[in-house]
């Protein structure tokens, strides 16, 4: 895909009350969405388009579905993702998705779970910009988000206090009522610092989690550590449960 950046004339471009613009755009006969932090700077809808030059998009090559690119911004890196569907649905329809109110898309979806936990604090990248294409049933949709510099999967990290913090951290989300649906050990990086990140909230959502779902989410990525670093369990897991447990006791 490939957008022209012509000047797509904004229809209706107003600020919500927390500096997150919110625009709608008509290109090329299409309705676009946009959510911008003032970090995203003209020409906006660009900064979605991998082939736009001055981003120099690169290839992310670890742990995602090959949608996903390392972007410049003027002022900072960022991370640039196109929901693609995995599975076999993928085979019929790989990145449109039905279309149930601008809420509930994906990317935007995604944006304002994380900008809550940005605000309050927890360990997410910053959320700098979602999209969302518009058909007539179906739409398509991207995230920008704020790049951890040096970041490597926790699957690849052997040192007990990065899962010690890792444990904490994963406590502090579910003490935030978040639910995370693709806990794995991708979705968490570790930066330079030995700190903890949680990205990739696609589909999760904030709600009072029963002790039952908060167990679903550390059996996920004991899973994902079973099949990616299996040599890991005997030394982190532990650690890790530890972490959790300074939170909640009944894991
Ligand atoms: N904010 C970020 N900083 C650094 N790397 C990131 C960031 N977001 C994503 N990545 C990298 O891109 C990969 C894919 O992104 P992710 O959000 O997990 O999408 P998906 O798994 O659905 O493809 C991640 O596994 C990680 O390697
Ligand atoms: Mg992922």
């Amino acid at each position: 895909m490939t957008l022209s950046h012509t000047n797509p004339s904004a229809v209706q471009a107003q600020r919500l009350t927390d500096d997150i613009a919110s625009v709608v755009l008509e290109h090329n006969g299409q309705t676009i969405h946009l959510r911008l932090d003032p970090l995203v700077p003209e020409p906006a809808l660009a900064r979605f388009d991998p082939a736009y030059l001055p981003s120099q998009a690169q290839v992310v090559a670890s742990g995602g579905r090959a949608a996903a690119w390392f972007v410049q911004l003027p002022s900072l890196d960022a991370v640039l993702r196109h929901f693609k569907r995995g599975g076999l649905m993928a085979r019929l329809v790989r990145e449109r998705y039905l279309w149930l109110g601008l809420e509930r898309t994906r990317s935007f979806a995604e944006f304002d779970l994380l900008r809550v936990m940005w605000q309050a604090g927890l360990p997410v990248p910053r959320p700098l910009g979602a999209a969302v294409w518009r058909g007539r049933l179906t739409y398509r949709a991207a995230l920008l988000t704020q790049r951890i510099p040096l970041a490597r999967p926790l699957g690849q990290c052997s040192e007990p206090k990065v899962w010690l913090e890792a444990g904490r951290v994963i406590a502090q989300m579910h003490q935030f009522d978040v639910w995370h649906a693709d806990l794995n050990v991708f979705n968490l990086l570790v930066d330079a610092q030995h700190k903890v990140w949680i990205i990739d909230l696609d589909r999760g959502c904030r709600k009072e989690l029963t002790a039952t779902q908060r167990a679903e989410n550390l059996s996920r990525l004991l899973r994902s550590l079973r099949k990616v670093a299996p040599e890991l369990e005997a030394t982190c897991w532990h650690v890790f449960k530890q972490g959790y447990q300074e939170v909640y006791n009944d894991v």
